[in-house]
Formats: structure tokens, C-alpha cells, sequence
């Protein structure tokens, strides 16, 4: 079957048909992908059936997968499969059999964190609840080409710090310490504003808001632009919503796209299965 196309009604994201992600793909229909990848942002393959080392095998196209960083336990979900992270809220023998709980994940990219932080973000769902629990993505290349000239300006050369020792439910990941003082929040330091290398086209880089810090300003300096960015950043404009069905599967572009997940009832289940692609340079 061949690869078909057809982007969605918003600014960002398409669904993608006619792929088996669990069988081998043609080299042709995988250049084809990669290529839908970059121009679309997020991709939406339904009607998936993976194994875990079929999602694997799916996601090694994309290039070295990145394992999750810490989580809240202080070991991987899977201990066969390092590399897969479970986003989930079941708890099992009175244990979690996934990170993040039922309640809403913030605006966040996953692992910005790091230096060099993943480059592609893939979900699989294998457990739906009936209500909630969308994904959202905000596409950060609208958002900074709309941002008004003179916060272009304010930001241009500036670095923020990427909190690591929350996740985006707010848990504390095993090891850290909570955050008193937002110029000590450990994490990496990534320019405002990242320039795609392969296009020099330019696009926000926020990582997440809790715990943020502008390098060099007065917190309350800092406090008033990243707010203000944020809130241009999440705008309707430059979102779309991801209402999910078991079997999905999506790609995501981590550089330029943000996430955030709506809460849903605690007592229903919901499990998904997500690797990371390796990021290949820092961000610049
Ligand atoms: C995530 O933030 O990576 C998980 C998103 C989701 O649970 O839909």
C-alpha cells in the first residue's frame, strides 16, 4: 500500500496512511516519512499493532534511540527494554507501571534537560480512557516568526536554564533536590532561540516553565519575558489537539514542538509506550 498524506486542519501535524510500523519498511516510504517528519512536525499513524520490539525496530528509522531520563522510581519501567519509557497511571502489586500519573503534564519537550536533547519523541498508545487524557503540540517556529519584533529582540543571544529534576507532572525525579531558588535549578542552559542547522530556520526553545531561568537576568526580569513567552507560545494559533484511539502512534519533531497532556479520570487506565530518537548536535 502506498504512503498517503493529508495534513490536519491545524498548523501543525498530518496523518500519515498506509504504513505497518511493525513490518520492515521499504527504503523509498521510509525517506518519505522522514521527509513528512520535518515539513509536518507530528505525525499520526493509526491502527498500529506493535510489539515492544517492533516499536523499537519502528523508531531505530529515525536514528540512535535516547533511553527516558531518571524517573520519580529511580529504575526503567521496562527492565528488558531500557529504551522504552511507560507513560502510564496503572499501578500494579502497588507499584506504578509508568511515570506521570493521571493528571495534567505541562507545556514541556521532552529531556531538554541534557545538552543535547532527543530530536524525535514517539508514542504509542495501548490503553485509551473513554474521556481525556489528549496529547497537545504547539509548533515553536510559528510561534517565535509571530513573536513582535521587540521580543525578538529582548531574547536574542539569551540562554535559559531546562529544569531536570521535575518531570512535567511536577514529580521530583529520584535524586534531586526541590528547587528554592530558580538560579540554582539544575539542567541544561539552551539559547532562547535554536536555528534549525539544516534550514537556518529559527523557532523557540522553552523546554518547560517550572523552575525556567533566564541566565544573567533578575529573577523577576526573567520571570516577566518567560511568562509572556509562554503564554504567546500556547496560544490556540500554533496548537493542535491529539485525541487518542489504542494502536496510535506518533512522531514528533522534540526540537521545535512542545507537548502537554490533559488530565483524565485517575480510575480508568491509560498506557503508552515512548522512545526517544538520540539529538545529533547541541542546540544552537
Ligand atoms: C509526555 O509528556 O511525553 C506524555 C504525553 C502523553 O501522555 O500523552
Amino acid at each position: 500500500m502506498a504512503l498517503r498524506v493529508r495534513p490536519l486542519e491545524a498548523p501543525l501535524g498530518a496523518i500519515v496512511e498506509g504504513v505497518d510500523a511493525s513490518r520492515p519498511l521499504d527504503p523509498a516510504v521510509c525517506k518519505r516519512l522522514l521527509s513528512c517528519w520535518r515539513e509536518h512536525l507530528v505525525l499520526v499513524l493509526r491502527g498500529q499493532a506493535l510489539s515492544d520490539p517492533q516499536l523499537l525496530a519502528f523508531s531505530r528509522l529515525f536514528g540512535e534511540l535516547d533511553p527516558p531520563g531518571p524517573n520519580p522510581y529511580g529504575e526503567p519501567f521496562l527492565k528488558q527494554f531500557p529504551e522504552i519509557n511507560v507513560i502510564s497511571n496503572v499501578v500494579e502489586n502497588g507499584r506504578p507501571i509508568g511515570n506521570l500519573g493521571a493528571g495534567e503534564a505541562v507545556w514541556h519537550a521532552d529531556m531538554t534537560y541534557v545538552d543535547i536533547p532527543p530530536k524525535a519523541g514517539i508514542l504509542y498508545s495501548l490503553e485509551i480512557p473513554r474521556e481525556g487524557g489528549d496529547t497537545w503540540f504547539a509548533d515553536m517556529y510559528a510561534a517565535y516568526e509571530a513573536l513582535p519584533a521587540d521580543m525578538k529582540a529582548a531574547i536574542e543571544g539569551k540562554r535559559c536554564v531546562h529544569d531536570a529534576s521535575h518531570n512535567s507532572a511536577g514529580m521530583l525525579r529520584k535524586g534531586y533536590k526541590p528547587i528554592t531558588d530558580v538560579r540554582e535549578t539544575p539542567g541544561a542552559r539552551h539559547p532562547l532561540v535554536r536555528t534549525n542547522p539544516r534550514t537556518g530556520r529559527k523557532c523557540l526553545f522553552l523546554g518547560r516553565r517550572p523552575n525556567a531561568w533566564i541566565v544573567g537576568l533578575d529573577v523577576s526580569e526573567s520571570d516577566k519575558i518567560l511568562d509572556a513567552l509562554w503564554a504567546h507560545a500556547a496560544q490556540p494559533a500554533f496548537t493542535m489537539i491529539h485525541k487518542w484511539q489504542p494502536g496510535d502512534l506518533l512522531i514528533w519533531d522534540n526540537l521545535s514542538v512542545l507537548h502537554r497532556r490533559d488530565e483524565f479520570d485517575p480510575g480508568s487506565r491509560r498506557i503508552m509506550h515512548r522512545t526517544q530518537v538520540k539529538g545529533t548536535e547541541t542546540v544552537a
